[in-house]
């Protein structure tokens, strides 16, 4: 038996002045993006803000449903629509952030655990890596370098051909 172990390196930027200008700027569009949110039952607005290649920035909000698990999260309704309309695009960067209804504070999130699955393929079709850039709970910004570094022992295509 032998002790293996996962390592993430990210990049830390201090505040959102220390952030490169595009950072800054996809960071502001997810933000802008919670006002897009259809989330009446867990008043919990996210969203998120793609870069890519060609597209420019692209927004997805959490949209809900009565039938609790028939909503879906804010990345997601951002991947699909790209899927859909900018298959051939590349994403280079997604930014996500939420906020309660009816207040000002920002509330920082990452991915869930679908949402990571569903980018993982994004990630695999495009051959290139997709930074994520999340706010932290004491101000401060990480950038991950890909999805695959968020979603160790991942499921993936090729363990359907195994
Ligand atoms: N949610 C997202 O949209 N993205 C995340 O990364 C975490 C959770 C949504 C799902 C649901 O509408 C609400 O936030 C509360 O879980």
């Amino acid at each position: 038996m032998q002790e293996h172990k996962f390592t993430l390196n990210y990049q830390r930027f201090d505040s959102f002045e220390e952030l490169p200008k595009t950072l800054q700027e996809l960071h502001l569009a997810a933000l802008s993006a919670t006002e897009l949110a259809y989330a009446p039952y867990s008043n919990f607005h996210v969203g998120a803000a793609f870069l890519l290649d060609k597209a420019g920035i692209l927004l997805g909000s959490n949209q809900e449903n009565p039938a609790y698990p028939s909503g879906l999260c804010a990345e997601r309704t951002a991947a699909f629509h790209i899927g859909t309309h900018h298959k051939n695009d590349v994403i280079q960067v997604i930014a996500v952030i939420a906020k309660p209804a009816n207040e000002e504070r920002v509330i920082p999130v990452t991915p869930c655990g679908a949402c990571r699955q569903v980018l993982l393929d994004f990630e695999t079709r495009q051959k290139r890596s997709i930074k994520m850039l999340i706010k932290l709970a004491d101000g401060s910004f990480a950038l991950i370098p890909s999805i695959n570094s968020l979603l160790p022992f991942a499921f993936s295509d090729t363990s359907l051909s195994l």
